[in-house]
């Protein structure tokens, strides 16, 4: 019987870029919707971006643009790397739509219908000079304890005490510098509490992760407390019908926005939405994330579905985090690295199996190991998968045209071969990728036994065996079809160019248990490459310039933990040498696609700065031109070479890069004040 699933993957925040630590989830998730696919379920996969959130307006503001635009511009970027990766979606959206504020009004609106909705005066932080309530987390002040400075509201980094965020001491706002006062807002609760019974049945109802049916019995002890759905103006989100001022708060719109996605991919598609969505729909619902946000997908997300007279997921997979060589992601060591960093030095695929080959049913965290990560390519796929197409197709092709042969050589190995896709299935099914790449290697190994118990290259030279080695390689390259099936859903592209290799249409899981036979194949192409030591280097090496970079061009570009407008005062500001410059040349830097280097003359001195614009110039538009720079900056060792300087611009990035231009009647030298 055909299923009919819907899947879903968190939505990243539309306030930065994604990482390798995001892929693990939608590699994950991919994998399980490809594996759906080839069984012949019919399975919808959605996401979108997050849009919402104090987060995202202050980023707006950051850089001069709307959130709209943020968010536009963000939404495009992490498109781009979820296709370099090759996640399949079949629809990626926007939080911040018109069929998200339907859903997110339509559901309120019945939560409030059926009395879950409380009004509650709260006392908050307020940002007397911003005009704006803080979130915790953009407070800043001494440690109540050890009197540390610099600390968030609830715990210290110094000597790790923790407390609230009204214990610290000599707050500040990290947006404006000022302190913070105290002021009441009227919000809107959501009784979590009413739905505990409802919640215990459906956490015993389905088969939940054993740690996360913990979790959940944690949280059922200590009580289920009301839920606040709601923020003041100023924030970016979608305002709270008859609630002039209030916002719906980022997390209730986010989970609505799965059902959006799939709003949008109904229409577009003609499928029935109601048909997924109603109580007692008889499709499956699953989402994919991470073990932080189990309280929000466990709990809320059920308690909202329930309340508002939809489904109730029929799963939800959670997974660990990744850590890079048993560290988390730094960016100072390089190892934060962004989804477009990796495209520019390795195949997608690489990780993707890397991921599959570690990741299991359970939330454990998972270790990204650089060299092992190479190891592990190279011996598997290059030395073990690929090896035995290699070694067979060239007999197949010089000596028979290639021509598969009528029968194969040992029928009983290929049945034990096709005899695993059902245990394979079951593994995937479950999410046990890793034992699902160990039985697939397993094969491997005893395939390239075979081989070389055969030694078809020994028969080939000897009279009247041209049947054999003909059957041999048959049996060879009928295994690794086999196998090359099984990792359709990790492998995608690989499995393709094999298929082309093979001389077959896109292949179904079942089409693994009938053998190529008498079948004309194509000429063998290397499928996959070993990776070199030096590539990952590089990834590294350019993952802490550029992030170094980001964090030395604009002080504010991690708004989470940096003020956004510290003042100065004019001693400070008289400090700046600011000087017109005269770019004399301008050229690209080899293996920095967002540098220029520059020349520059400043009347008579000449520097030479790396400045961050390569996306928005050509080089050959900027020379000649005036500009302002900043003359006594500390010059910086770069990977490149020094920098003695930097040049002033302005824009959100990207192609939006605006040099200032000094005014007609500019000498290269004067200072500018
Ligand atoms: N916007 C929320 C999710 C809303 S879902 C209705 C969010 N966004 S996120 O961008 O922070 O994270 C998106 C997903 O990526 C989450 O499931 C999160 O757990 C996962 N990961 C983010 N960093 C990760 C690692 N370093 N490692 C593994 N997964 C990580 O949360
Ligand atoms: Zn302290």
């Amino acid at each position: 019987m055909t299923r009919k699933i819907l899947v879903t993957s968190a939505l990243p925040y539309a306030n930065g870029p994604i990482h390798l630590g995001h892929l693990v989830e939608y590699i994950q998730t991919d994998i399980w919707v490809r594996f759906q696919r080839l069984q012949g379920n019919e399975c919808h996969y959605v996401c979108a971006d997050d849009a919402h959130g104090t987060p995202i307006m202050l980023k707006a503001r950051e850089y001069n643009t709307s959130p709209e635009e943020l968010i536009e511009r963000m939404g495009r970027e992490h498109r781009q790397d979820f296709a370099g990766f090759h996640i399949a979606f079949d629809n990626y959206y926007t939080t911040h739509s018109e069929e998200n504020r339907q859903y997110a009004e339509l559901i309120y609106e019945r939560l409030r219908e059926a009395g879950t909705i409380d009004k509650q005066t709260i006392t908050q932080a307020y940002d007397p000079k911003m005009g704006m309530f803080l979130p915790d987390r953009y407070i800043r002040g001494n440690c109540p304890r050890c009197g540390a400075g610099d600390q968030h509201g609830d715990n210290c980094e110094a000597c790790g005490a923790s407390y609230s965020p009204d214990e610290l001491r000599n707050p500040v706002s990290v947006i404006s510098g000022e302190a913070p006062v105290e002021r009441e807002s009227e919000h809107y609760f959501f009784r979590l509490q009413d739905f505990e019974a409802m919640l215990r049945d459906w956490a015993d109802a389905e088969q939940l992760q054993e740690e996360m049916a913990n979790k959940l019995r944690e949280w059922f002890e200590e009580g289920l407390r009301p839920w606040d759905i709601s923020r003041d103006e100023p924030y970016f989100g979608f305002e709270i019908p008859n609630a002039p001022g209030k916002y719906f708060y980022v997390w209730l719109d986010a989970p609505i926005g799965y059902m959006a996605s799939f709003r949008n991919l109904c229409e577009r598609e003609g499928i029935d939405f109601d048909d997924y969505w109603n109580p007692d729909s008889d499709a499956e619902l699953y989402h994919f994330i991470g073990k932080d946000i189990i309280y929000f997908h466990a709990l809320f997300w059920p308690a909202m579905l329930h309340g508002a007279g939809f489904r109730k997921p029929t799963g939800i997979r959670a997974h660990g985090f990744l850590t890079v060589d048993g560290q988390k992601m730094s960016k100072s060591r390089g190892t934060f690295i962004m989804a477009s960093t990796y495209l520019r030095h390795l195949n997608p695929e690489y990780l993707r199996y890397y991921f599959a080959a570690k990741l299991t049913s359970g939330v454990e965290d998972l270790d990204l190991n650089l060299d092992d990560f190479a190891q592990r390519v190279n011996s598997d796929l290059v030395g073990k998968l690929v090896n035995i197409a290699s070694r067979c197709a060239g007999f197949i092709s010089k000596r028979f045209d290639g021509q598969l042969g009528p029968t194969l050589d040992t029928p009983e190995l290929f049945r034990k071969f096709t005899q695993q896709g059902e245990p394979i299935a079951e593994l995937y099914e479950r999410g046990e990728y890793a034992r699902v790449v160990r039985e697939i290697m397993d094969l491997a190994d005893e395939a390239n036994q075979y081989i070389d118990e055969q030694k078809p290259w020994v028969l080939a030279k000897q009279d009247g065996q041209d049947d054999k080695v003909q059957a041999i390689c048959t049996m060879g390259i009928n295994l690794f079809r086999v196998l090359m099936i099984y990792l359709k859903p990790v492998l995608p592209r690989v499995a393709e160019d094999a298929e082309a290799f093979l001389n077959v249409e896109d292949q179904d899981w079942d089409d693994a248990r009938s053998p190529l036979l008498d079948h004309t194949i194509n000429r063998f192409q290397p499928l996959v490459t070993r990776i070199e030591r030096e590539t990952i280097d590089a990834m590294v090496e350019e993952s802490r310039q550029t992030l170094a970079q980001a964090e030395a061009e604009s002080p504010s570009s991690h708004l989470d933990n940096n003020p956004i407008a510290e003042t100065i005062d004019y001693a400070d500001f008289a400090k700046v040498d600011l000087r017109v410059a005269r770019i004399d040349r301008a050229r690209e830097v080899e293996g920095a696609d967002k540098l220029l280097e520059l020349t520059l003359d400043l009347g008579g001195d000449v520097r030479t700065v790396f400045a961050g614009v390569r996306t928005a110039y050509d080089p050959e538009r900027l020379e000649g031109r005036l500009t302002v720079m900043v003359a006594n900056m500390a010059p910086r060792k770069m990977k490149f070479g020094t920098s003695e300087g930097m040049v002033l611009a302005a824009g959100p990035g990207g192609e939006d890069i605006f040099l200032l231009e000094p005014d007609e009647g500019a000498e290269p030298g004067m200072r500018v004040q």
